[in-house]
């Protein structure tokens, strides 16, 4: 719906090859010999259907979704195990471009990212997605369940995989040309797992704001419950003084780049000491404007890299510019983060009664040393990718208010360090790209649109739009430089433009040159 011009071309394909495609899908379901697998049904999907989902768990929360192109919707359960098993679905294109792609998941879940399916059969790939492994958003199925666990941890991904390049063969009598990946979040999770540990999935991975470092992921957002008490203790901060810390964090790092524009470039420079914000004395309680020392330990607190037991870091610091998108919802509510208290009540501990506001160090230590079905995602070795030529490319938000940015470059460094790579060398197959102005996979007020999924698409043109300039890479070797993001007045694609600004492949930094519009990607610069 969001590519008219697609959508044209598409809608044109009529008459007696309409009729043969429909008739390919319908016989499907009995041609299919997939072991374990039990196929529900296969349907022709005309472009425009208004595609409902009667099956997907409520929590999910998925929308009805037209889809702009002619389909074959394939979807089938799978054992995993005589204890588990997933979900899945494969759409088949009539305008088939010879491309594979898997979508991923996100949160906790058990979810078909069936937006993303959407996005990329329009886009002519043969696409797979699955409910990896339970369905709906919660941690529930896990307790006492490790096979259901290993299906999270990486197998839904790995038997969706597998198995949907099976249906696509049977389905077009061709084996596809190449094989993609395209995940956020716990989907950037699991595009690095598939790189660490099954290589052959995938010729190219766009992989953003990845989940890796699993563990102690949970554990570091668990801790931010411990620091800000519930609502009403001294050391939380209300919503209004969470926008006054980030006007101050505006004021004290907001310029790094060159440029005022509420966005920063690089939150790696950024520094917040909240000191400045502290009342003086005699204020009134709860003054919207200012905070109390014990509020300002909690700020030094929240932008600390979390440390553990054995005293180094088990995560990094919440990086500074993501506290308007962060609060009051995320981890300064006052509650405690479900993702975090799920994952150690109905995996960690096996206790539904594991009480989230004891978390502390112990916890942390336990829950990194378990581990289960190694879904920590921190190899670091990608040389089984890079041997077989695959490509990766990496995003992260600069204002995401979940997972913190910093630990992208963290994740980086533990590459080039555990291959013995320098960046120059990684940029031969693995590539990261900091987009200044996004929060958690999309939004925020930078030039944001990069392509990353159907909503967050400003332009199918590689140069602007990841998984196409993923494409590129994988097939005509250009690799990217930069990603021009753009941001819309509005918020929604499509709208007025406000900016467009290029972002930078990691280590180089954005930085306004001084001179010209800096609503114009030309006058900034990626810098050392
Ligand atoms: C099929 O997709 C290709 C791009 O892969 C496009 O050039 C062509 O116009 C499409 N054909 C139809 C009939 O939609
Ligand atoms: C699609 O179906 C949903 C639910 O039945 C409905 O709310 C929505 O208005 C429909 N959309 C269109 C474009 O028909
Ligand atoms: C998930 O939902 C699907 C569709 O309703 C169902 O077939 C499947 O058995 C469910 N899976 C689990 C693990 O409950
Ligand atoms: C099918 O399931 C059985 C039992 O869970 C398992 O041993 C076997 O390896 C599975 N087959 C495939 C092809 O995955
Ligand atoms: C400050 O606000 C909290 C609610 O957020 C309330 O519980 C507390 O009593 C207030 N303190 C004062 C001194 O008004
Ligand atoms: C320190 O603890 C963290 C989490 O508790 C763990 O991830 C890390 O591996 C530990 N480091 C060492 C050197 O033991």
């Amino acid at each position: 719906m969001r590519f008219p011009l697609y959508v044209t071309l598409f809608s044109a394909v009529a008459g007696a090859a309409q009729c043969g495609f429909q008739q390919q899908c319908s016989k499907l379901a009995s041609k299919l010999k997939i072991d374990n697998a039990t196929v529900w049904f296969a349907e022709y999907v005309p472009a425009g259907t208004n595609l409902t989902f009667p099956d997907s768990d409520p929590s999910c929360g998925q929308a009805a979704l037209a889809v702009g192109v002619d389909f074959c919707r394939v979807a089938l359960h799978v054992d995993t195990s005589s204890q588990s098993g997933i979900s899945m679905e494969a759409w088949l294109p009539r305008n088939w471009t010879g491309r594979f792609l898997s979508t991923g998941n996100g949160g906790l879940n058990g979810c078909l990212s069936y937006n993303d399916m959407a996005y990329t059969v329009e886009l002519g790939f043969s696409t797979v997605g699955a409910n990896n492994g339970h369905n709906g958003t919660e941690g529930t199925s896990f307790l006492n369940a490790p096979e259901v666990v290993k299906d999270f941890a990486w197998r839904s991904v790995h038997t969706n995989v597998v198995v949907g390049k099976q249906i696509s063969a049977a389905f077009y009598n061709k084996k596809h040309s190449k094989s993609y990946y395209l995940g956020c979040s716990t989907g950037g999770r699991q595009g690095f797992k598939s790189a660490e540990s099954f290589p052959e999935d995938f010729d190219g991975i766009v992989a953003g704001a990845p989940a890796v470092d699993f563990n102690n992921l949970n554990s570091w957002s668990g801790h931010f419950y411990l620091l800000t008490g519930a609502a009403g203790s001294p050391t939380y901060l209300t919503p209004d003084q969470w926008f006054a810390v980030h006007d101050n964090i505006l004021d004290q790092c907001d310029g790094l780049d060159g440029y005022v524009d509420g966005i920063l470039e690089d939150p790696e420079l950024c520094d917040y000491r909240p000191e400045a914000l502290i009342c003086p004395p005699g204020t009134p309680a709860n003054s919207s404007t200012c905070i109390t020392e014990t509020q300002a330990q909690t700020v030094r607190a929240v932008f600390s890299d979390l440390k553990g037991k054995n005293g180094t870091v088990v995560y990094p610091r919440m990086q500074p510019g993501s506290e308007l998108l962060g609060t009051p919802y995320i981890y300064y509510s006052g509650q405690p983060f479900q993702y975090s208290a799920d994952w150690f009540r109905y995996v960690v501990y096996n206790d539904p009664n594991w009480d989230p506001a004891t978390l502390g160090p112990a916890d942390y230590a336990h829950s990194d040393t378990l581990n289960p079905s190694d879904i920590r995602t921190w190899s670091g070795d990608l040389s089984a990718a890079n041997a077989r030529g695959a490509k990766i490319l990496h995003y992260h938000g600069q204002q995401d208010e979940i997972i913190s940015s910093s630990n992208s470059p963290r994740y980086y460094k533990h590459v080039a360090e555990t291959m013995g790579l320098s960046s120059a060398e990684l940029d031969s197959f693995y590539r990261f790209f900091r987009i200044s102005g996004m929060g958690h996979c999309a939004g925020g007020n930078g030039a944001s649109f990069i392509g990353q999924s159907r909503g967050a698409t400003a332009s199918l043109d590689p140069d602007q739009n990841v998984l196409t300039a993923l494409v590129r890479w994988v097939e005509h070797g250009k690799a990217p430089d930069s990603i021009l993001g753009t941001a819309f007045v509005d918020g929604t694609a499509g709208g007025e433009v406000a900016f467009r600004r290029r972002h930078c492949k990691y280590p180089l930094r954005n930085t306004y040159t001084g001179e010209g519009d800096p609503k114009d990607p030309g006058s900034w610069k990626c810098v050392a």
